[in-house]
């Protein structure tokens, strides 16, 4: 038995509310002790009552059984569930004796808390079945002997125990009764000191030392008690990190932006703001010795990684010609991270950050192209950069006070035909530095991030870990979130060695592992199987003679990996976003956002993007046809091995109104407690507390557009089975005209009560990073975007003020706590 002596820890818990199909541990005692003082008589009748939880004293001769001075109860046996909160109180009757505490007799250890008191608690386990734990309370009776009794408690298996939150429109953060929601790290919060509070009214500055905005991908990086250093264990005291993908442009400046963002040039101090609100933030954060989290304005640890952070690159691409640029003419350094997504992170302390949808942040001048050579331009077009384009916030226009200050410049990627032609005296091969997975130490803010090209260019959603197991070779899963693009998969050259989690210098270890290895595209087949194809120049049609791309070598690869994939015969995908790692099946689970008649026509629809139909909406214009509401793919490696090159899959759930033919679109049976449209953030919660064990569970988040007629985004939690748990399945599809076709897929077990909407957010936000603490018991999502239809002279939604009650101001994107009101684990 163990005391829980972090600072800060939970002090005491409350006693547990079971399923309403079983009887509550307090409930049983309160009978017990109606009718032991209906019998009349505690002396007279406590052995009656309780039976073999009253022990003798242990080791006593027979003369002190009956001995007043030393009788104790350890309480009633009981039931409660995993996750749960239970709470052992142990009594003694007599004068002279004094407690001696509980300990745990048997039954899967947990770790007992004010263990040496009469009143003792401890979080349920995970258990695989309903299974006995018995502990024992000790005195010392009244001649010095210690007297014990034992209390049997049973735990059931995880549930979600909760009542599912109702789909609303409401400008709140809502969750289920018996949970609360606070506001942690908001748009503009000051990370540093002497940095002014943010007004949100426009006028503030200095974002490279404020939260950035559109809070997303975000993991939990703890720290020890004093705050000097790394503790993995940690749920008290921590590091949060965690992207800002993109911003609110109205709402940073006072008036919107000047000319609303498109007149040109644009306002040095407008577009400063605005890039350095993207990128990414680590803040640190702590619970208080009452349980309330905050921020730390002053932390050392504090950090902000604008797209102006000083980054390198590793791997293959360091140095490649391709990278060149006026800041970088060797190719091997860069300027920042921009639209960062989901994430990774890794068993050596440090997080990958993944650059999306960075193409649309270039200006490319209106006849661009005649410099161009056949390579670019086919680059372009895949990449998605036309000549013309002039940039999502059009910062390549600004005319800098300072002369030297190429921070807008270099937004501009078209030729100037007087630099040379190696690239190195413009800007010309920007765009060749984004579209790739970041590797960024949250410990260290000293060290640049490092770029690592091994795992290519795309629109990375995130970089998420298949299983680590000693011996075998580190996986990475990567989606590329586009319509009809790809999944895939990169194998370390390495093979995973514990001794290297806890190294002193965390991105060597990342070189190790991540810059050398493989990299696959994902081939799904009709027959639930599916193939990871090499990206491997020479092999499967990436040659010189490709008609898709002239490749020369494995630098075009892994540069222009998006052709390489089509030059192999990929399967095209419904949007690939998040990833997540079933810890226990090993299995990963994908979820494939949506997509629309116009990509994907009611022809070309395959088993593993099965859907075409229609979801109307109760009012405006109705949704594309085409799959709307997404699904969430999962995947089984051959040999239950992260390394292996085949798979059987089948889809875990089928996004859909609770409403819609649930003979060809509501596939999964959801119902008005689960119905969800268009998943997007997915993480399996931590192995290291039993919301994570045996079963664990499955965090979905939405970002819709196809739903949001009927209710806000939504975050639902599932209990996912295994792949193969349900079966084939053939659907009539609905195209355009009423034309119909069939598609058979593989449709895995309905969810049923094993999926519940756990939180909806408010208006017009999505809903994006999520983690926990380690013990599960703290929460931490992240909210986006809310109010983003709006302006500042029509503010849409007030939130984050609104979630405490005040209904005015401007929305902020901020990370929100949620913790069990009785201090349980969250969603059990
Ligand atoms: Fe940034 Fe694909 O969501
Ligand atoms: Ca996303
Ligand atoms: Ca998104």
């Amino acid at each position: 038995m163990s005391e829980d002596a972090r600072p800060g820890a939970y002090s005491d818990g409350e006693i547990d509310t079971n399923a309403t199909d079983n009887t509550h541990l307090w409930d049983l005692v309160e009978a017990r002790y109606s009718r032991r003082q209906t019998l009349g008589g505690i002396a007279a009748t406590t052995m009656a009552v309780f039976g073999s939880s009253l022990l003798a004293a242990c080791g006593a001769s027979d003369g002190e059984l009956g001995d007043i001075n030393g009788r104790v109860s350890a309480g009633q046996n009981g039931n409660s569930r995993a996750g749960k909160i239970v709470r052992l109180t142990g009594t003694v009757e007599g004068t002279n004796t004094g407690v001696v505490g509980w300990e745990q007799v048997s039954g899967p250890a947990v770790s007992l808390v004010n263990a040496g008191t009469a009143e003792a608690s401890f979080i349920a386990p995970a258990v695989a079945a309903p299974t006995a734990l018995v502990f024992r309370f000790s005195a010392r009776n009244s001649n010095g002997q210690i007297i014990s009794a034992d209390s049997t408690i049973t735990i059931d298996v995880a549930a979600l125990d909760f009542n599912p939150v109702a789909k609303n429109l409401n400008d709140l953060v809502t969750v289920p009764a018996g949970y609360t929601v606070t506001v942690l790290y908001r748009t503009g919060d000051p990370l540093a000191a002497g940095v002014p509070a943010y007004a949100n009214n426009g006028s503030d500055a200095n974002f490279a030392q404020r939260a950035g905005d559109h809070h997303d991908g975000m993991y939990w990086y703890g720290l020890n008690a004093a705050g000097t250093a790394r503790d993995d264990n940690s749920s008290s005291r921590g590091l949060l990190t965690m992207n800002h993908e993109n911003i609110n442009q109205t709402y940073l400046h006072a008036a919107g932006a000047t000319g609303n963002g498109t007149s040109t040039p644009r306002p040095e101090d407008e577009a400063r703001k605005e890039i350095e609100a993207h990128g990414v933030s680590v803040v640190e954060v702590a619970r208080s010795g009452t349980g309330v989290w905050s921020y730390n304005q002053n932390s050392s640890f504090n950090r902000r990684v604008t797209p102006n952070t000083p980054v390198q690159f590793n791997g293959p691409l360091r140095g490649h010609p391709a990278l060149k640029t006026a800041f970088s003419p060797d190719g091997t350094q860069g300027r920042g991270t921009i639209n960062n997504c989901a994430l990774g992170f890794t068993l050596w302390g440090t997080f990958l950050t993944c650059e999306e949808n960075w193409a649309g942040y270039f200006r490319r001048a209106a006849g661009d192209n005649a410099n161009r050579n056949a390579r670019e331009l086919a680059a372009f077009a895949r990449y998605g950069i036309p000549q013309g384009a002039n940039g999502n916030y059009g910062w390549a226009s600004v005319t800098p006070a300072s002369a030297s200050d190429t921070t807008f410049r270099r937004w501009n990627i078209s030729v100037d035909t007087a630099q040379p032609a190696d690239g190195t005296g413009d800007y010309r091969n920007e765009a060749n530095q984004f579209g790739w997975v970041v590797e960024i130490d949250p410990y260290d803010s000293t060290k640049a991030p490092r770029k690592r090209t091994a795992l290519g260019r795309l629109g990375h959603e995130g970089a998420w870990h298949g299983q680590w197991v000693s011996g075998r070779k580190v996986t990475i899963y990567t989606g590329d979130d586009a319509r009809n693009d790809y999944f895939y998969k990169f194998i370390s050259n390495n093979a995973w060695n514990p001794a290297d989690a806890q190294a002193a210098d965390r991105l060597a270890i990342g070189d190790k592992y991540f810059d050398n290895g493989t990299l696959y595209v994902a081939k799904f087949n009709a027959n639930g199987t599916g193939t990871w194809i090499p990206l491997t120049f020479g092999q499967n049609g990436i040659t010189p003679a490709s008609p898709v791309f002239p490749f020369q070598d494995q630098n075009d690869v892994l540069l222009y990996t998006r052709l390489a994939a089509d030059a192999v015969g990929a399967t095209k995908m419904d949007r690939p976003e998040w990833t997540a790692t079933h810890y226990v099946t090993g299995e990963i689970y994908l979820t494939l956002t949506n997509n629309r008649t116009n990509e994907r026509p009611l022809a070309a629809t395959d088993a593993a993007n099965p859907r075409h139909y229609a979801d109307p909406k109760t009012s405006g214009s109705a949704n594309p046809l085409g799959n709307p509401n997404g699904h969430i793919l999962r995947l089984r490696e051959a040999g239950d091995n992260s390394e292996a090159l085949t798979f059987t899959w089948d889809i875990y759930l089928f996004g859909a109104g609770a409403d819609l033919d649930a003979a060809n679109i509501n596939l999964s049976g959801l119902d008005a407690t689960n119905d969800f449209s268009s998943p997007d953030g997915i993480w399996f919660a931590r192995p290291t507390n039993p919301s994570g064990q045996i079963y664990p569970l499955l965090w979905i988040q939405t970002d819709d557009g196809a739903y949001t007629d009927v209710t806000n985004n939504q975050m639902l939690i599932g209990i996912p089975g295994h792949t193969g748990d349900g079966g084939a399945k053939t659907i009539t599809n609905t195209g355009t005209g009423g034309a119909t076709a069939t598609q058979t897929t593989f449709v895995g077990a309905q969810p049923g009560a094993k999926l519940k909407r756990f939180m909806v957010g408010p208006k017009e936000c999505e809903l994006t990073g999520v983690d926990t603490t380690p013990d599960g018991r703290t929460l931490f999502v992240n909210i986006q975007h809310p109010g983003e239809l709006g302006n500042p002279g029509n503010i849409t939604s007030n939130w984050p003020n609104s979630q405490t009650g005040v209904n005015s101001g401007r929305p902020r994107s901020a990370t929100i706590v949620v913790t069990k009101d009785d201090g349980g684990v969250v969603g059990l």
